[in-house]
């Protein structure tokens, strides 16, 4: 069984192509350098991108996989969330292919594809019951994952997700865009128990980091550690281990909370903040300590990609779910 799949909810074109559990490409041209400089992703510009990036790629990816699409049994795209006009893209050229070589097309839900990433590389291909968490820079969401398809949301953010959390408060260092990879570098030197910062509805399994990112923009001025003639090193690493405790800390207990209440023996990593490598390995141990199996994909899943789109459609394919090429894209999609 061949899927090849496009992802375009946001600013990544990807393509992949999977036969069986091989993956034969997996191709992902980003645009983060083209949206640096407005401060976030436009979405006219994100648009205009995948149009430009996704019939070279496709290319590449049929050439790197030394298929011929003529032999490729299904084609998959995200329908959402995501930006409408992004989405869009990735759909009508999956939705183009199925309809031109007369096969299936499957519009797979971008959250379903990030929870189901720890699994591309399980030797058992059924889906286990267990409690996911999935952080990125859009979401934060616990759910309770049943079967394919069968997903209870327990909680989400009620404010900023954890990877956007990341972001802003990079910005606010003065550090560059993705956030995430350049305060998890800074706080590899840094003293974590340095600034006390709050841990938001502890309580509850909803999250919340506006109080956490407004903590730091108070301490600022007080530490003055973004005045870059006088930039303390010292304190800037003990602020950023600072803060990315202080997340970590949330999703880790919230996880582990959710997973014992609902008697789960398994908890599932991903997301773009899950390529985090102490996020990984706290959570690691702390599965370990409860005597929960712990699985994470490998970093190059976690951030967007097509692979796992192209993973989720033929896990869906082989349950005999279809999408209709009529079925439009939904910016807002729910998981379930
Ligand atoms: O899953 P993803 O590629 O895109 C969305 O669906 O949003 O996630 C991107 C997010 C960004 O907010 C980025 O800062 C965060 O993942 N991220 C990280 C790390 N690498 C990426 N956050 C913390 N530590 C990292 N190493
Ligand atoms: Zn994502």
């Amino acid at each position: 069984m061949t899927v090849l799949a496009l992802e375009t909810s946001c600013d990544e074109t990807a393509v992949a192509i999977l036969r069986d559990r091989e993956l034969l490409a997996s191709e992902v041209a980003s645009q983060i350098a083209l949206h640096e400089k407005f401060g976030g992703v436009v979405p006219e510009v994100a648009s205009r991108n995948h149009l430009r990036h996704a019939p070279g790629l496709l290319e590449r990816a049929i050439r790197d996989a030394k298929i011929d699409i003529k032999n490729v049994d299904a084609f998959a795209a995200t329908s959402g969330p995501g930006l409408a006009s992004s989405l869009m893209i990735g759909a009508s050229i999956a939705k183009g292919l199925a309809v031109g070589f007369s096969k299936p097309y499957l519009a797979i839900n971008h959250l379903e594809g990030h929870l189901l990433s720890p699994f591309f590389r399980s030797d058992k291909i059924d889906i286990e019951p267990n409690v996911s968490l999935v952080v990125s820079g859009g979401h934060t969401l616990l759910v309770e994952v049943l079967a394919l398809n069968k997903y209870r949301v327990l909680g989400r953010t009620v404010d900023d997700a954890a990877g956007e959390a990341f972001d802003k408060v990079a910005k606010l260092l003065g550090l560059g865009y993705p956030g995430g990879p350049e305060i998890e570098r800074l706080a590899q030197n840094g003293d974590r128990k340095r600034f006390d910062l709050p841990r938001s509805m502890l309580d509850s399994e909803n999250f919340s980091f506006s109080g956490l990112k407004t903590a730091v923009r108070y301490l600022l001025p007080k530490i003055a550690v973004i005045s870059t003639d006088a930039r303390d090193d010292k304190l800037l690493a003990d602020l950023c281990a600072s803060f990315q405790q202080a997340v970590i800390d949330v999703l880790v207990r919230k996880t582990i909370a959710a997973a014992k209440k609902r008697n789960v023996d398994l908890v599932t990593l991903s997301g773009g903040v899950s390529c985090n490598e102490e996020l990984r390995k706290q959570m690691r141990e702390r599965c370990a300590l409860e005597k929960i199996e712990f699985k994470v994909a490998e970093p190059w899943l976690c951030t967007d990609n097509a692979a796992m789109i192209a993973f989720a459609a033929s896990l869906r394919l082989q349950s005999g779910f279809v999408s209709n090429v009529r079925d439009e894209i939904d910016p807002n999609l729910a998981l379930a």
